[in-house]
């Protein structure tokens, strides 16, 4: 017992004084080493009009704070001693991100690109490295235009899906694109991360449906899908778009949805037999027809936890109702249960807002309050035993908001390879599940219980999920997993032991290119992909 205490003191104590030279080191080169005029001055050389000032917020502005707040999403990274940005640009056109990468490198910036901030480690705003770093934040780059006649859309890099959602159905009731649940998600992260949405079992990821992209590479150049060539195109199309470049806009080809769909979400408690419907769900879900996408969300109401069954189908309620009668009637779905609805004001109902309320709500990039939550991440191949099902639910009952999302694989996602883009987890998976606690009050002890919780919850699935490697979603984004070196630079075997959980054999093919593209390693973070040039230090 004693022993056990001495040991964890040490080991807190190590803790903080790491985490004290962290700040040092960031402090001391934000005060000291950086020369912002110099930078200035390169910037407003390589704007073309040298008389407009280009949009950045230094840390001694008063604007700085206010821009600052509004760009950290996840209320985890928003504590005094989080490192922040030595500065903020807001460029408004493509030739201000072009300056802005090109002076950043002269400089020894690390440029950290912020699409909607949705990020679940704070990247895109934070960073546990000790390079200065600057925010490219795409407020700017909200564009979306939908080409009804050749069924495609550009949307710049900083839009959302929301943006994205709401432009096509202004234009086509029966044009959609399969991407996320969650209306603020930006397109510049999800998509390039892969993006899982509820038509995924009939259309793939957002990342199977984009056809073209421009993009700053890490010399300042543009490119497109032709001048990138296919092997760049593959990699930012699922592998991360943050290790090779900045995003401008992704040209995606939108699918079709009828003009209606049907929803329904049916929620049970453990006394109705939560647990053994989510058993045989296993069994069903992911050779359901691929019209039918069947999720469950374990959340508490109220003290209760409970699991909800919700279900998009690309038809009509009495082809559901047929469907889901002879396939898994143990549900008991009945005809009240099931709301005929238009494709886009689903979007609102998973999103769990009034289906019939204001359609501009998903225009809105904070519809909600901000929290903070901790999330990870599993790819499950064989059916969970009905009993570990039983710990499962224990386990998540512990937590005062747990969120789990189970989403059914089969259908297009198992017919897609996994290798024709870097996201592997294709065929042969049953499902994913997305852990995640969040939590409403502020403080580093809250929020170390509600990591914990998690973490636990994680540690007790591990014989019943995949294993060599224990896969892992790149847009779930977890540091438990491993992170690059501090200093910013990465070795191809620490890049290894998370790139093969999110990537699989995909992760050398990543690392090539980021060689070839990249070699000294600009475009980085604490999970970027490594270059083989960049780690010979
Ligand atoms: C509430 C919520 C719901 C979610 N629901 C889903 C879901 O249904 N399906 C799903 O698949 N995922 C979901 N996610 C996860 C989500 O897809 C990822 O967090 C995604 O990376 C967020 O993208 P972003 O642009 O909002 O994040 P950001 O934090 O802006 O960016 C994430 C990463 O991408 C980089 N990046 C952003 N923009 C660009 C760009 N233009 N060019 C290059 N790099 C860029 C950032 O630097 C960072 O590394 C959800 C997340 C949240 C918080
Ligand atoms: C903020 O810092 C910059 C760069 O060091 C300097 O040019 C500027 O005058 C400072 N502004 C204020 C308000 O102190
Ligand atoms: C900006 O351009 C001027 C004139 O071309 C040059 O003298 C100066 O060195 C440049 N500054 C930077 C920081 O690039
Ligand atoms: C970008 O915007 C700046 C500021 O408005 C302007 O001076 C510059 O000419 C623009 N560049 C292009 C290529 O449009
Ligand atoms: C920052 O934003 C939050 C909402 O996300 C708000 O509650 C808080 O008051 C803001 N703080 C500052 C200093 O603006
Ligand atoms: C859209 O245009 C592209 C090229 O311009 C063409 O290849 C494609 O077939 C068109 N798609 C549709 C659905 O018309
Ligand atoms: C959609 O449903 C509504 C009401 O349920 C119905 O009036 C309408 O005809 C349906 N449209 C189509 C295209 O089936
Ligand atoms: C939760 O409790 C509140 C207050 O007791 C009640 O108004 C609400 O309807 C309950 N919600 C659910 C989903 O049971
Ligand atoms: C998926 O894998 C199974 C066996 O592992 C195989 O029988 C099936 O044909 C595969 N499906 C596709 C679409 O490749």
């Amino acid at each position: 017992m004693a022993h056990h205490s001495i040991s964890s003191t040490i080991l807190i104590s190590l803790v903080h004084i790491f985490v004290l030279f962290t700040v040092l080191v960031s402090a001391s080169i934000s005060s000291n080493n950086i020369n912002y005029q110099a930078f200035i001055n390169c910037l407003s050389n390589h704007s073309l009009d040298h008389n407009s000032q280009y949009p950045i917020y230094l840390p001694n502005t008063s604007s700085y704070n206010s821009i600052l707040n509004n760009t950290i999403e996840n209320l985890r990274f928003s504590y005094p001693q989080t490192p922040k940005p030595n500065l903020i640009a807001t460029p408004v056109n493509e030739s201000q991100v072009q300056a802005l990468v090109i002076c950043s490198k002269k400089y020894h910036f690390q440029i950290r690109t912020r699409s909607g901030g949705q990020d679940f480690e704070g990247l895109s705003y934070t960073s546990q490295q000790s390079l200065p770093f600057i925010v490219l934040n795409l407020v700017n780059f909200q564009g979306v235009e939908v080409d009804v006649a050749n069924e495609s859309a550009w949307v710049q890099g900083g839009a959302t899906l929301g943006q994205l959602y709401y432009k096509i159905a202004e234009k086509s009731p029966t044009l959609g694109f399969p991407a996320g649940l969650c209306p603020p998600v930006g397109v510049g992260g999800h998509i390039s991360g892969g993006g899982w949405g509820n038509m995924m079992r009939k259309y793939g990821l957002a990342a199977d449906n984009v056809i073209d992209v421009r993009i700053v590479n890490a010399n300042g150049e543009i490119l497109d899908r032709k001048s990138m060539g296919e092997d760049l195109f593959w990699a930012i199309n699922g592998g991360g778009a943050a290790s090779y470049g900045i995003v401008l806009s992704w040209k995606l080809k939108l699918v079709h949805v009828p003009a209606n769909v049907t929803v329904f979400a049916i929620p049970k408690t453990w006394q109705q037999g939560a647990v053994s419907l989510i058993h045989k769900w296993q069994f069903v879900a992911e050779t359901l027809p691929d019209d039918l996408m069947v999720l469950i969300a374990l959340s508490k109401s109220n003290g209760t936890t409970l699991a909800l069954f919700q279900a998009l189908y690309l038809g009509g309620k009495d082809q559901l109702l047929q469907i889901m009668n002879s396939r898994f009637p143990e549900l008991g779905l009945k005809a009240q249960d099931c709301i005929e609805t238009t494709w886009i004001r689903s979007t609102m109902f998973f999103f769990g807002l009034p289906l019939n309320g204001p359609l501009n709500i998903l225009l809105d990039r904070n519809p909600r309050p901000k929290i903070s939550s901790k999330t990870k991440s599993d790819f499950v191949k064989e059916p969970i035993p009905e009993i570990a099902l039983r710990g499962m639910w224990r386990r998540v009952s512990l937590a005062d908001n747990p969120l789990i999302l189970i989403a059914p694989y089969g259908g297009k996602m198992a017919e897609i390879s996994g290798t024709s883009t870097p996201f592997p987890h294709r065929n042969g998976t049953l499902f994913h599940i997305c852990y995640e606690v969040d939590w409403f009050v502020q403080g580093v002890d809250v929020s170390t219980k509600q990591v914990q919780l998690v973490r636990r919850l994680y540690r007790y699935m591990t014989p019943y999920v995949s294993k060599s490697p224990r896969e892992a979603y790149l847009n779930y984004r977890d540091l438990d997993l491993g992170r690059n070196r501090i200093d910013g630079s990465a070795t191809y075997e620490q890049g290894k032991f998370w790139g093969a959980k999110y990537f699989n054999e995909n992760f050398d093919r990543l690392v090539k290119v980021k060689t070839k593209v990249d070699p000294d390693n600009f475009f980085s973070n604490e999970q970027s992909i490594p270059s083989l040039k960049a780690t010979n230090f």
